[in-house]
């Protein structure tokens, strides 16, 4: 099959986005929609200036500029209004089921409530399942450059809303952040009944990645790609069958890679580990689920049979039904390359 082929047959399978912050997908164009609509001042004056603001050199030079933009986040409806435009964007790309993440903190720390963030978002999440039959879930992140005792708080802030919350998760600067920071408000948040993810081997150490394992308890890894430095680890990986939430672009922009055809996509897949195809944080990174697979064909030694496997992954790493995986893994099989 021709890389073009291949493409088309990546477009044509049922696939699930497991790694989407919804923050992360403010594009330009609604950056400054809603800077206008609630007289937010932005240090950019053309859409232009914004794109060449978008070059990283490393995960904290992109979270300085992430963590401004959603400053024009302020009411219920520019919540509903980001969510909606990301399950409209992936549903082009013949996303089936969303697991997107949100950071209560990058909004309670500027004064707009808990409440207000996760009402819009599960607005847009129930209209999509009512209107195009998209299914997705919600994982609250804790900010981990911020105090164990402020993820607590934000535990607290998110009781009435755990029938809806489906996991918790740990992002933002890596390095100095280790999970054993986090390892009590988990256990909490397991005893709540919530599953648990956490972003480790990013830019961080494989021990980052045991330590999510052993003291955080993860159901799924996010990131993962320094873990592939550890042998033992990774055979771990593949006999525990971990998910690894993998973002391709995200790593060329944020210099996780050199150059993607240096991704250890491939490999991962070859060492047998549980890899999926996520986009992090789109509007930052150059694409959405389908840019991001179209980038690895074109880079990587893919072939049809290992597309479908991350098609599959993505489904089997989800938080579904036993029922509801084996309805989308069945639709998956019927797609002929
Ligand atoms: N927050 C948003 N995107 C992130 C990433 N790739 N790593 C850590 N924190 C993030
Ligand atoms: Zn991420």
């Amino acid at each position: 099959m021709t890389k073009q082929d291949l493409v088309a047959f990546a477009h044509k399978l049922p696939k699930a986005e497991l790694h989407l912050h919804i923050e992360g997908s403010l594009e330009p164009e609604m950056m400054f929609a809603l800077a206008r609509r609630n007289n937010v001042d932005l240090p950019f004056k053309t859409l232009e200036e914004v794109r060449n603001a978008y070059a990283f050199s490393n995960l904290q030079d992109f979270l300085d500029i992430y963590y401004q933009g959603m400053s024009v986040l302020q009411t219920e409806e520019d919540f509903f209004d980001l969510t909606m435009a990301y399950l409209n964007r992936v549903r082009a790309d013949n996303v089936r089921h969303a697991e997107i993440f949100f950071d209560p903190q990058g909004h309670t720390e500027r004064g707009v409530p808990f409440d207000t963030a996760i009402s819009g978002i599960l607005t847009a999440l129930q209209m999509a399942r009512a209107q195009f039959g998209m299914t997705a879930k919600l994982i609250m992140c804790f900010l981990r450059h911020l105090p164990e005792e402020d993820a607590f708080t934000t535990l607290r802030q998110a009781e009435p809303w755990l029938d809806r919350i489906e996991a918790v998760g740990l992002d933002s600067s890596e390095v100095g952040h280790p999970p054993s920071k986090f390892e009590r408000v988990f256990a909490a948040a397991r005893e709540s009944g919530l599953k648990l993810v956490a972003h480790a081997g990013e830019e961080g150490p494989p021990e980052y990645v045991r330590e999510a394992l052993d003291l955080l308890k993860i159901d799924r890894l996010d990131h993962g790609n320094r873990s592939l430095e550890d042998e033992a680890l990774t055979a771990r990986l593949r006999e525990e069958q971990m998910t690894l939430t993998v973002c391709p672009l995200s790593n060329l922009k944020l210099c996780v890679v050199d150059d993607m055809t240096a991704h250890p996509l491939k490999r991962m897949l070859d060492l047998g580990l549980k890899a999926t195809v996520n986009s992090d944080d789109p509007a930052y990174f150059g694409g959405y689920v389908m840019d991001n697979f179209a980038a690895v064909i074109a880079a990587l030694n893919l072939d049809a049979e290992d597309i479908r496997t991350l098609a599959r992954n993505s489904f089997e790493g989800a938080f579904l039904s036993g029922g509801e995986k084996r309805a989308q893994l069945a639709a998956i099989d019927a797609v002929l390359p």
